[in-house]
């Protein structure tokens, strides 16, 4: 009976288009126009909507997932397994997130044109950088680390001290940071009109807008339909969950329990099936040696007990996105998880007064349950909607 589940989750797969690139299909044609003699690159935006999202009728992709066959929360304590998924933000036309795709690969859209939000959301280090702190247009490293950029679709809060609570005021900070892409909306603006290519794909993702040049507004919202479709929800933990109990090996269901334990609580703030509540909680975790305190949340929100705070991140590929914590300060996931388990309060330094969440204490788990532990958190891993890298750029199209 069991084995019917997969079945189904593959037949899923297929019908939202799993196997589907849009890119692949298109000759790369750099055609050299005979009336202008101009060379330009010829870019045709996706008609059709990424993996594990549905064409409607009104032509906007939704996503289709199991979880949403579920109930909330209620009565399921955190540690359900069928539970929903919070609500997610979608509706986007598969013009304008492939536009978006574009727009997140290219350099061109920082101050000197040598860094993309993909320098630091790479997917070839699972939509982060592998990095303990980040790199952008100056060479230094910024003040934390880059958290991966799956199931942004869902989340309320962004950056590590919760400081933006939309994905448009979000991407402003990278993009006008002068030490990120450093660039402005003047210069974007700019930028952006001055490739033809790009005004004529805005013009294909945004047809109802008659303005002829493009508006900062319309890349926001290009970037943001791009990101919300990066959605990992199809890992062996989900299959698991769904109802396939082979797809969890004996040693990862021992993890998983511990996970879900009232000992180890960590399903109490990186609850299923998103792993995390979305709240923000002070753990007291080390920085780097040599580096101050980050007063994280304490700043955002003015509010004394929140210093040290940072927003519960989800846990979903997890494996792929070493180093770890707001300051990358673990290298392993071994290190992280042990981290809760060496004493409450053990990483504060000397004077200064962290308001400790309640569920930070002393679980006193054994080196058994942590290895499984991290057995259990391996399961999280699936980058099977793994977005194609463009193979030209409208802003260096040959
Ligand atoms: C120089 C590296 C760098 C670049 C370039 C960069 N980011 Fe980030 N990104 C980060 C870091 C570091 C953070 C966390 C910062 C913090 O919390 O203070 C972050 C946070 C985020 C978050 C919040 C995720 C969460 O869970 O809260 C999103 C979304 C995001 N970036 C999207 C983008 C987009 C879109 C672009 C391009 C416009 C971009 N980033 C460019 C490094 C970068
Ligand atoms: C009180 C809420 C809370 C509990 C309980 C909790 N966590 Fe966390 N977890 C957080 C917060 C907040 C962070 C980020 C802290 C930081 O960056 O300083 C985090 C970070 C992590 C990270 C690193 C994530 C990343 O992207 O770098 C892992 C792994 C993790 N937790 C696993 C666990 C495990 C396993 C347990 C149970 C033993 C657990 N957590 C219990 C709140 C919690």
């Amino acid at each position: 009976m069991t084995r019917k589940i997969p079945a189904i989750l593959f037949s899923i797969a297929v019908i939202v288009g799993v196997f589907s690139s849009c890119e692949k299909d298109i000759e790369p044609i750099v055609s050299t126009n005979p009336t202008t003699n101009e060379t330009s690159g010829d870019f045709e935006l996706c008609k059709t909507c990424p993996p594990g999202f549905e064409l409607t009728d009104e032509g906007v992709c939704r996503l289709r997932s199991l979880y949403q066959q579920y109930a909330s929360l209620k009565d399921q304590g955190v540690g359900g397994l069928k539970t929903a998924l919070p609500e997610v933000r979608d509706g986007f036309t598969p013009q304008q997130i492939d536009l978006g795709r574009y727009l997140f690969f290219d350099p061109i859209l920082s101050g000197d044109g040598t860094v993309s939000c993909s320098t630091c959301h790479s997917p070839e280090n699972g939509l982060t950088d592998g990095l303990d702190r980040s790199i952008g247009i100056t060479g230094d490293k910024v003040a934390r680390s880059a958290p991966s950029l799956w199931n942004v679709a869902f989340l309320k809060l962004f950056f590590w001290d919760g400081r933006a609570t939309t994905l448009e005021e979000q991407m402003k900070g990278p993009l006008f940071a002068h030490d990120e892409m450093g660039t402005n909306e003047h210069q974007l603006r700019e930028t952006i009109n001055g490739i033809p290519a790009y005004q004529k794909m805005f013009h294909e993702a945004f047809p109802e807008r008659d303005e002829k040049t493009v508006q900062v507004d319309q890349i926001y919202a290009a970037l943001v339909a791009f990101e919300t479709s990066l959605i990992s929800l199809n890992s062996r933990y989900d299959q698991y969950a769904h109802g396939f109990h082979g797809a969890l090996t004996k040693d990862e269901i021992e993890g998983m329990n511990v996970f879900r334990s009232f000992v180890a609580r960590c399903a109490e703030c990186h609850t299923p099936p998103l792993f995390t509540n979305q709240q923000i909680a002070v753990l007291g975790t080390p920085e780097p040696d040599g580096r101050a305190l980050d007063a994280g949340a304490q700043v955002p929100y003015n509010d004394a007990s929140m210093r040290g705070g940072f927003k519960i991140p989800s846990l979903r590929n997890i494996e792929l996105t070493a180093p770890y914590m707001h300051s990358g300060r673990f290298k392993t996931l071994r290190e992280t998880v042990q981290f809760y388990t060496d004493g409450r309060g053990h990483a504060v330094p000397e004077g200064e007064k962290l308001y400790l969440h309640w569920h930070v204490w002393e679980p006193q788990l054994s080196d058994n349950e942590l290895d499984r532990l991290v057995d259990f958190l391996k399961t999280l891993t699936d980058e099977t909607f793994m977005p194609k890298r463009p193979d030209r750029l409208p802003s260096n199209p040959s």
